[in-house]
């Protein structure tokens, strides 16, 4: 019989039971149900609630079931519908009365809620040191580039000189921002619902402090109602995921550009590549091009639970056992992301020269020419209609900026003398940015210096 089937005269239909169990997937919460009860049995006890020789009993009976798990000892079956009543069918299997005492002032409701956070807020951590070792293979690759000159785009279009370590520190700073994100979902997330009941709190004198604190959450929710609807830190937790997602993908997209043959900035790792079936000569980024389509998937995980959650009246409803699967598969998505992007770019090698020449076609140096001028005297607004003439006579003469002769050159405007040369080297115009956050190196050093600082802060 059912734990709730007292008021019940037949049996559930079988393809109802299916329909209605969660255990094939709440299952992977197994040791947070068991630490959630253990707080609470403790706290029961302690409130004279039940006896001390019951909490023992529990105790014992809970941890041999959690090394049974452990030890694959032990099958959960859709008979009991979910987690937490696997885990009690079984207590009560084993001790008897004291495990029927378990579940007072308590309910699935607030239980599930308290064993999800605890889930959710032990993967928060795991992916957290994830993106730190991203960013520190961040650093490692942008301490060697810091010199090293390569187009910066915008509109895919050769805009202005920068280093590659400049565009590596770019996505250093978005991980940094989903670290910040993670951690404030964590702080937000810590809160516990264990008390609520089934949505009305309880008659009996319980601590919701002290199971709180035994958890390791900062308080108890404030309101009980609040404490068994709130599911704000999955979509939060999911939100905070889709973010990091996007910037996993742009920096694919980049990647599956950047080893193309049109741009050869790059070789990904043979180990980091694969094949083709019938094209001898392909080697293919599969690995940038799978997080890129992933992070569709993310995105899909957060819309489903945003929607199943949008007409739920308070409280519970069975429509919110609909917040595991979606949830659990974003933390899974991104935590074989991160390693395998990670892994993939600490293996790739770059290929300055491949940069540097692409840095040399298409006027990326137009806007210093204009800046020349400008310091000369000339207006900027007069500097850049002048060095835009200037760039259509190139086009005409086949030529670039720096291959015109001072004669051509003054023939456009008589400020430009011979240092004009010096000023359009590449190397000049990416080092001379030195305002803060450009490329140039004494700032690149910076942002290198704060990157490292914060991954060190971050770590335990
Ligand atoms: N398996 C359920 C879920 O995941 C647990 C809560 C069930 N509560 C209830 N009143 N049916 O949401």
């Amino acid at each position: 019989m059912k734990l709730w089937g007292g008021r019940f005269r037949k049996e559930t239909d079988s393809l109802v039971n299916d329909f209605n169990s969660s255990i094939q997937f709440d299952c992977r919460m197994y040791r947070e149900d068991i630490q959630g009860s253990l707080a609470h049995a403790k706290m029961l006890a302690e409130q004279g609630i039940i006896s001390q020789e019951d909490l023992k009993q529990i105790r014992q009976g809970l941890e041999s079931i959690l090394a049974d798990v452990e030890a694959g000892k032990i099958e959960f079956t859709a008979e009991n519908e979910d987690i937490h009543m696997n885990v009690e069918a079984l207590l009560t299997e084993r001790i008897g009365a004291a495990g029927k005492r378990l579940h007072t002032a308590r309910s699935r409701n607030d239980q599930v809620a308290v064993d999800l956070r605890l889930y959710l807020r032990r993967e928060i951590e795991e992916i957290i040191g994830q993106i730190l070792d991203l960013q520190h293979v961040i650093l490692m690759q942008a301490e060697r580039h810091q010199n090293t000159v390569m187009p910066g785009y915008t509109h895919l279009q050769r805009a202005q000189p920068i280093s590659f370590a400049q565009h590596l520190l770019a996505y250093g700073e978005q991980f940094r921002r989903d670290v910040e994100r993670l951690v404030d979902c964590r702080r937000r997330m810590n809160v516990c619902p264990l008390g609520s009941g089934a949505l009305a709190g309880t008659t009996y004198p319980i601590d919701r402090w002290a199971t709180a604190r035994t958890l390791g959450f900062d308080r108890p929710c404030s309101n009980s109602l609040d404490g068994v609807s709130d599911r704000d830190y999955a979509l939060e937790l999911m939100g905070g995921l889709s973010i990091l997602m996007m910037h996993l993908s742009r920096f694919s997209e980049e990647i599956i550009l950047w080893c193309s043959w049109e741009f050869k900035f790059i070789e990904l790792d043979d180990a980091y590549s694969t094949g083709s079936s019938i094209m001898p000569q392909k080697k293919n980024p599969d690995v940038a091009e799978l997080v890129r389509g992933k992070t569709g998937r993310v995105y899909g995980d957060l819309m489903g639970l945003l929607t199943t959650m949008k007409g739920l009246p308070l409280a519970y409803n069975k429509d919110m056992q609909e917040d595991k699967e979606p949830v659990f598969d974003a933390v899974d998505t991104v935590k074989i992301c991160l390693p395998v992007f990670t892994g993939m770019l600490s293996t790739m090698r770059v290929l300055p020269e491949k940069m540097r020449r692409a840095a040399g076609g298409g006027f990326i140096n137009a806007t210093d020419c204009a800046d020349y001028l400008t310091k000369k005297g000339m207006p900027f607004r007069d500097a850049y209609t002048t060095v835009g003439n200037l760039v259509y006579y190139c086009g005409q003469q086949g030529k670039l900026l720096e291959e015109l002769t001072l004669d051509e050159l003054r023939d456009i405007s008589p400020l430009f003398e011979e240092d004009v040369y010096e000023a359009l080297r590449l190397e000049t115009c990416m080092g001379q940015r030195s305002s803060y956050g450009g490329p140039a190196v004494a700032e690149t050093t910076r942002q290198i210096q704060e990157l490292r600082t914060f991954i060190s802060a971050c770590r335990p």
